[in-house]
């Protein structure tokens, strides 16, 4: 089964990010391993999780010269990850060289690239010079993505309808800001449905009705007393909801 939940591995080392992963499958969900992670482990914990037949998300999001991010993106995929992604502000050479470097197979890594980051707000986007609101500097970007080659957006699930419908279904539509039901939380240890910092959240089924193409879904997995259980009610959900995939 090809999941569309991607967990994020949000952890501060190996050590605590393997014993999470050692709940999880490669049926279940795949991985997303961030700067964090990445920083403090390197490579090697990349292909540890690759060898163990994870889909890979190496989220890096590089931004620099074209020549640069090209041979990081052929670093990040001789890994074996599956997905990686870049800054859509780095401009259309640079995702086009980004595209380039990771070839023409099937089984090639995916690109996707970060339009605005949601951090920014409108205010802080006209400080660095873009007179646009924030979802409109989003769509621009993602049209510039589209056609430098790119295989999809990081986007906020408020904002997948829109792009799918401008930039086609094949254009895929990665969405954190994933939070559980009520009713799905786990009563055990409901730390998982605790208010975050996530502000603009979505429910699974939602999302994917909204036309997510995969979940981001970091802390009510992680922080679970129980993350397999999580992942099925998601599944679960999902299912109830006619996601059929
Ligand atoms: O724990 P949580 O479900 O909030 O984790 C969401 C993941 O998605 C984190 O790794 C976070 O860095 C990432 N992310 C996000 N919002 C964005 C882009 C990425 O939360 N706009």
């Amino acid at each position: 089964m090809d999941s569309r939940i991607i967990v994020a591995l949000d952890f501060p080392d190996a050590e605590s990010a393997q014993a999470c992963a050692k709940l999880l499958s490669p049926q279940s969900c795949k991985l997303k391993v961030g700067k964090e992670l990445f920083t403090a482990e390197g490579p090697a914990f990349v292909e540890t999780l690759v060898r163990r037949g994870f889909d890979v998300f190496l989220d890096l999001k590089f931004h620099d010269i074209p020549n640069t991010v090209s041979r990081a993106c052929s670093a990040a995929a001789n890994l074996g990850v599956w997905m990686l992604n870049v800054h859509a502000l780095g401009g259309a050479a640079m995702m086009q060289a980004a595209r380039d470097a990771l070839g023409q197979g099937d089984d090639r890594a995916l690109l996707v690239a970060v339009t605005v980051l949601t951090s920014l707000s409108d205010s802080d986007l006209q400080q660095i010079g873009i007179q646009e609101s924030a979802a409109q500097a989003a769509l621009r970007l993602a049209a510039l993505a589209q056609v430098s080659g790119a295989d999809g957006v990081v986007c906020s699930a408020h904002e997948a309808t829109s792009i799918r419908d401008r930039f086609g279904d094949a254009f895929l539509r990665v969405t954190p800001g994933i939070r559980l039901t009520d009713d799905s939380a786990d009563e055990n240890k409901p730390d998982e449905n605790k208010p975050d910092d996530q502000k603009r959240i979505m429910t699974p089924s939602r999302a994917v009705q909204n036309g997510a193409s995969y979940l981001v879904v970091g802390r009510p997995v992680t922080r679970a007393s129980d993350p397999p259980a999580v992942l099925r009610r998601i599944e679960q959900e999902l299912t109830e909801t006619g996601d059929i995939h």
